[in-house]
């Protein structure tokens, strides 16, 4: 049996299979089977109201799990799919609660990553997929990043390489009058706005909004090892003093600096957000533990960094400036 067989076989009798997608890589459960749908919650450790994305072939699905859709989602979905976006609309009856945490709207998203569409096709179904993470802990871009997460208690990974997005999904949510911005992710925000013909509302954080979604905590995708992002100059400041107190410093930084700090362990990261976006989690992933703190020069505020800027402030416990 080749390997998509074998994942397919799994799926069906209700087992988790992990998948790579062109974000993150997912764990997941037919759509359709509450029993496989729990096993996610139970692996993950994640708290059962927060709801899941249901991944499909492709718009020819929509249908088969949301109802009432508007003109904007159907555009949304023929120019960006399949791609890292994700549409919040009405759900269908049968859309199992295991899923949708109990609301009446369902995530829907077609992903891009081949070996995920060719997965898709041949279920035929959906397959609920959250990042293939313990709850709050980094996303995975590889599949060694998914077996470290969960070792054996996965029962397939299927490895596609690292996700060239490297962040999860944008989100957009299309149940009210006007479309809205709920994660900012892998399609740009102003390639939506393009679309639609007008600006995207933001919701920005979790305190008021009513919709539940366990990437807007405001603590999430950390590291273990505390992360402080700040300008350059400051962190440069800050590393001394904790040299000083005998930390272990890691400085992460995206300009160039002059000569090496003596004592402080330093990386160059990407310069380019698309870059960036692609190499964080694998590099927050691969510093946890090995010091004892991580100060990253923090990303322009311009739009091409939104998506990597709402990571990292969930990410670091501390911003300096
Ligand atoms: O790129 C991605 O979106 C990745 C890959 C695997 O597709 N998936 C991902 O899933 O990031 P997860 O579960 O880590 O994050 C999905 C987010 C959560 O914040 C969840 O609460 C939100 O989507 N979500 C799912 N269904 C929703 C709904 N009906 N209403 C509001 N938010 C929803
Ligand atoms: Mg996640």
């Amino acid at each position: 049996m080749n390997e998509l067989d074998h994942a397919i076989a799994l799926l069906r009798q209700g087992e988790l299979v992990a998948i790579p997608t062109e974000t993150v890589y997912g764990l997941a459960a037919d759509a359709a089977n509450p029993d496989a749908v729990a096993k996610i919650f139970t692996l993950k450790g994640r708290p059962s109201d927060h709801p899941l994305i249901v991944h499909i072939a492709g718009a020819a699905q929509l249908d088969d799990w949301a109802v009432d859709i508007p003109a904007d989602a159907r555009r949304l979905a023929d120019a960006f799919w399949p791609g890292p976006l994700t549409l919040i609309l009405k759900r269908q009856p049968h859309v199992p609660d295991a899923v949708t945490g109990g609301q009446d709207t369902v995530g829907l998203r077609a992903p891009a990553h081949p070996l995920a569409h060719a997965l898709l096709e041949q279920f035929g179904g959906g397959l609920a997929a959250p990042s293939a993470n313990c709850f709050g802990h980094i996303s995975p871009t590889t599949a060694q990043h998914v077996h470290d997460e969960f070792g054996d208690a996965c029962p397939l990974v299927l490895d596609g390489g690292a996700s060239p997005v490297g962040v999860e999904s944008t989100i957009v949510s299309l149940v009210d009058d006007t479309p809205k911005l709920l994660r900012p992710g892998g399609i740009p925000r102003e390639d939506i706005e393009a679309v639609l013909g007008h600006k995207l509302e933001h919701h920005q954080s979790n305190k008021t909004a009513k919709i539940r979604a366990s990437g807007l905590l405001d603590s999430h995708y950390a590291p273990r090892t505390p992360l402080i992002l700040g300008a350059l100059p400051q962190l440069i400041e800050e590393a001394g003093r904790r040299l000083a107190n005998g930390e272990r410093v890691l400085l992460l930084h995206r300009t160039a600096i002059d000569a090496p700090i003596t004592g402080i362990a330093q990386q160059r990261l990407a310069e380019d957000a698309p870059h960036f976006a692609r190499e964080l989690y694998a590099l927050l992933r691969h510093h946890d533990r090995q010091h004892d703190i991580l100060l990253m020069e923090a990303p322009p505020q311009s739009p091409e960094w939104l998506a990597v800027n709402d990571r990292l402030k969930r990410a670091a416990t501390r911003h300096i400036l």
